[in-house]
């Protein structure tokens, strides 16, 4: 393989761990690729420098306040967005100019890689020389949807009737009318600056680096490169190259593995709605009491802040934990992929955030849809309807539904069936990562890119 020795690369991810992770993947197949690595990073969500000694990083100011960080500022995560978008402007573009005025002959500063939800990054790059590559942390599909959904939302798609939910978006496929409502969200008006700069950044960027391949969207690959006219690398699952754990934020509950041991081949169902998601408390009773009458045993992530109003578990009555003790496991936060990768795991109650969702592809684990807005709505519609390797809840959080999913996925042979089509699509993608594969000739390609700026 050929070195880029001499050759350094500017990180600056989003500080949330949907976007930390595959970022310091990122981080990770440059650097085995010769790169040198720098990382910006936020005070909010820093990511543990320690875990990751081959890399420098450089913290810069965010303007969030003790209060707000304590709060929870992913509560509302466009909000966070627009605060940090507005006060990181200015530290980031001294810690950038300082890095240049330092750079030595003997290693240049070949380009800076930012998650394309940065709005200031790409007039900051421009203003000092620097070309941009844009990372997507999400499907390539939804990407190109950006320019539309400010029209989608204010030209009457929502769906006027029942009847009309289940109908396609036919400028967004395969969306349906009724997701729409809960890709926008309650204020969904304050996006449309948002997506609006997010397109017109990413088009006058130096290209846009996919966790994806054209083993799951090939079409959507090549509209990419004609809506944003700049080259586009589908580099595959990143963690199938380097394992996220060390990018964790929060402490992994480590005896899930043991617990796990314990259990038998495909019996567990892992349930986990990633790191923003919220729910009610009477979702929260309505998922416990559905994984308790489904008799299947589970492994369920809480995350403290998960359930609305609550710090963690306590709105459950200490009969229902005992009862849930029986079969299951709740804790704190997973080592996610490690356990999607156990032999009892047979299915993933999930958010279908994107990393979950290829995390769960990888490992052949078919799910159980509930998405909670924003790109999950897009992923998940992928998962049930295109793929057919899961089971979409159509938004009921109620008890019965989720027996009944929990038990057709897991006992059922409808389950069976699901689980032979996630086969079939595990070892698509995953030849697309191994050499000669689609995703790994693309890393190639990027290299060769960034050698080229
Ligand atoms: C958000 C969006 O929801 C997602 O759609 C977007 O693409 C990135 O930002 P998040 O909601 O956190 O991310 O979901 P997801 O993309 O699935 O990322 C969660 C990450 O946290 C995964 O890599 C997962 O492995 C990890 N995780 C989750 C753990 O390590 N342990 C856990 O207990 C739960």
């Amino acid at each position: 393989m050929e070195k880029r020795n001499g050759l350094r690369v500017i990180l600056f991810p989003l500080p949330l761990q949907g976007c930390i992770n595959p970022m310091l993947q990122l981080a990770n197949i440059l650097h085995s690729r010769g790169f040198s690595i720098t990382v910006i990073h936020t005070r909010f969500n820093a990511p543990r420098s320690s875990s990751h000694p081959l890399f420098t990083f450089l913290q810069i100011p965010d303007g969030l306040s003790e209060t707000q960080i304590n709060d929870d500022p992913t509560s509302n995560v466009m909000s966070l967005l627009a605060q940090i978008n507005r006060n990181a402007e200015s530290p980031f573009r001294d810690c950038l100019q300082n890095l240049l005025l330092q750079s030595q002959e003997s290693e240049r500063i070949s380009c800076l890689i930012d998650d394309c939800g940065w709005l200031f990054t790409q007039s900051v790059a421009e203003s000092l020389n620097l070309p941009r590559i844009v990372l997507c942390t999400f499907k390539a599909t939804f990407l190109n949807a950006y320019p539309i959904l400010p029209l989608l939302r204010t030209q009457g798609y929502l769906p006027d009737s029942d009847s009309k939910a289940g109908d396609s978006v036919l400028e967004f496929p395969p969306l349906q009318k009724r997701d729409l409502s809960r890709v926008f969200g309650e204020n969904g008006e304050k996006l449309d600056p948002f997506v609006h700069a997010i397109v017109d950044t990413t088009m006058r960027s130096s290209g846009i680096i996919f966790m994806s391949c054209e083993e799951l969207e090939k079409d959507s690959l090549a509209l990419a490169n004609e809506i944003f006219k700049v080259p586009i690398f589908a580099i595959g699952p990143f963690h199938s190259y380097f394992s996220a754990s060390s990018s964790s934020l929060f402490t992994q509950d480590e005896t899930c593995i043991p617990w796990l041991d314990k259990q038998e081949d495909k019996s567990v169902i892992y349930v986990s709605l990633g790191s923003v998601v919220n729910i009610t408390e009477s979702e929260f009773l309505e998922i416990a009491c559905g994984l308790s009458n489904s008799k299947q045993p589970f492994l369920w992530v809480v995350r403290p802040g998960l359930v609305l109003g609550a710090q963690w578990i306590e709105p459950l009555s200490e009969g229902l934990v005992r009862s849930l003790e029986e079969k299951g496991k709740i804790v704190k936060w997973a080592p996610q992929q490690e356990v999607l990768a156990h032999r009892a795991i047979g299915g993933f109650l999930t958010h279908n955030g994107w990393n979950s969702t290829l995390e769960s592809i990888c490992e052949g684990v078919p799910m159980i849809c509930l998405p909670g807005g924003w790109d999950q709505m897009l992923n998940s519609r992928f998962v049930s309807d295109v793929w057919r390797v899961g089971i979409h809840l159509e938004g009921r959080i109620e008890r019965k539904e989720i027996e009944k999913a929990v038990r057709i996925l897991m006992v059922e042979s409808e389950g069976e069936r699901i689980r032979e089509r996630m086969k079939v699509l595990k070892e698509e993608v995953g030849r697309s990562v191994k050499h000669g594969g689609s995703s790994f000739r693309s890393i190639e390609t990027l290299a060769n890119h960034i050698l080229s700026l």
